[in-house]
């Protein structure tokens, strides 16, 4: 009989364990949200970068640059591409936020100098171009990209913010290309499409 009467008391203890459980995992699962939104917050916009350095400059160059529609984000350029790269460099973003906390100085991490594969991916640049948009200038992409292992930003490095800093310009200064071709430099049409007659003399610099 003191069985019987000890079974209903039993039941609530249960109910209350398996309710706690639940309160754990939700617990549980509300904070990794929390740890994973906060710099997800951060690294989704662009403009939260300007919040505790200068990146003034470099937000407004992006934003008025060419860039700003294909590249929505700094980081479509600055990380290597695929979601483990960018979630690894979302949770590392707590570094900044430490570092923004303690007063501490940072060496870069994750963010990177765009590299090829970032020009290159899907929906963006082809290696087949050959000449320039005014027509003027033959510039084999794939011979440059593969045979001479030039990196797109050894060329333009100004693609996202032209002339910041030590950045230089969006199109090639001539003398680049003097670094590999001074010896056809008096070969006009080694470069140019269009007769540069009139530039009769001319030297590049
Ligand atoms: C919560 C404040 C905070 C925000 C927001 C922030 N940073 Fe930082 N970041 C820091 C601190 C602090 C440092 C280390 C001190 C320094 O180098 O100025 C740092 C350092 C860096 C560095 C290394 C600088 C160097 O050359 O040593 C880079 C690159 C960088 N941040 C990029 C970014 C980008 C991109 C964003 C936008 C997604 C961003 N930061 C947003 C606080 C922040
Ligand atoms: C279209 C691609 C692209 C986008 C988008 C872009 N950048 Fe850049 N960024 C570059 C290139 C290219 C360089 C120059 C690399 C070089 O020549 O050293 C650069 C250089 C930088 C540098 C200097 C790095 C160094 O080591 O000197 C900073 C800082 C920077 N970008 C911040 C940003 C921030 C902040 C954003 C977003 C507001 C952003 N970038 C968006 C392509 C991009
Ligand atoms: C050897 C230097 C060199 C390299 C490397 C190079 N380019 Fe170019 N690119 C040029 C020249 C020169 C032009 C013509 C610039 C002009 O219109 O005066 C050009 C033009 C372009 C244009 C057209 C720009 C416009 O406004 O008309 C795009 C886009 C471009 N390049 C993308 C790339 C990409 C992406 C890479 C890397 C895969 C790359 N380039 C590598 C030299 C280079
Ligand atoms: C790092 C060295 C290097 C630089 C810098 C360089 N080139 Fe070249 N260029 C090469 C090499 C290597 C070849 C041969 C590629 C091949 O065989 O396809 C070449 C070939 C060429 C050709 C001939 C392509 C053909 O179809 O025969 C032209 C035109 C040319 N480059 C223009 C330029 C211009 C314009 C610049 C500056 C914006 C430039 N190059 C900068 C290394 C360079
Ligand atoms: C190795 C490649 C190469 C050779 C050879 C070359 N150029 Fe150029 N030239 C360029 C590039 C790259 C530009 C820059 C195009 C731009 O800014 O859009 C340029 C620009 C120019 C411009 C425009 C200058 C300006 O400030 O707008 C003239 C004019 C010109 N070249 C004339 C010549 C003449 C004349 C020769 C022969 C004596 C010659 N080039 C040989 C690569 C070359």
């Amino acid at each position: 009989m003191s069985e019987e009467n000890s079974q209903p008391q039993e039941e609530p203890l249960v109910k209350e364990k398996k309710s706690l459980k639940k309160y754990f995992v939700f617990g549980f699962f509300g904070l990794l949200i929390a740890f994973l939104a906060i710099p997800y917050a951060y690294t989704s916009n662009p403009k939260s970068c300007t919040l505790c350095h200068n990146m003034d400059k470099y937000y407004e160059s992006w934003q008025k640059s060419s860039h700003t529609v294909a590249a929505k984000n700094c980081f479509d350029c600055h990380i290597e591409q695929g979601s483990v790269n960018l979630w690894v460099y979302r949770i590392s973003f707590y570094r900044e936020i430490y570092a923004s906390i303690v007063g501490a100085d940072l060496k870069p991490a994750g963010a990177s100098v765009p590299g090829i594969d970032s020009c290159q991916r899907q929906g963006c640049h082809s290696l087949n171009r050959v000449s320039s948009a005014s027509g003027d200038i033959k510039i084999d992409h794939r011979g440059h990209v593969t045979k001479a292992d030039l990196s797109c930003i050894k060329c333009h490095p100004g693609a996202a913010h032209p002339n910041v800093g030590d950045i230089g310009n969006v199109v090639p200064a001539r003398k680049m290309c003097k670094e590999c071709h001074s010896a056809r430099m008096n070969d006009c049409s080694f470069c140019h499409i269009k007769k540069h007659s009139e530039t009769k003399g001319f030297v590049h610099e």
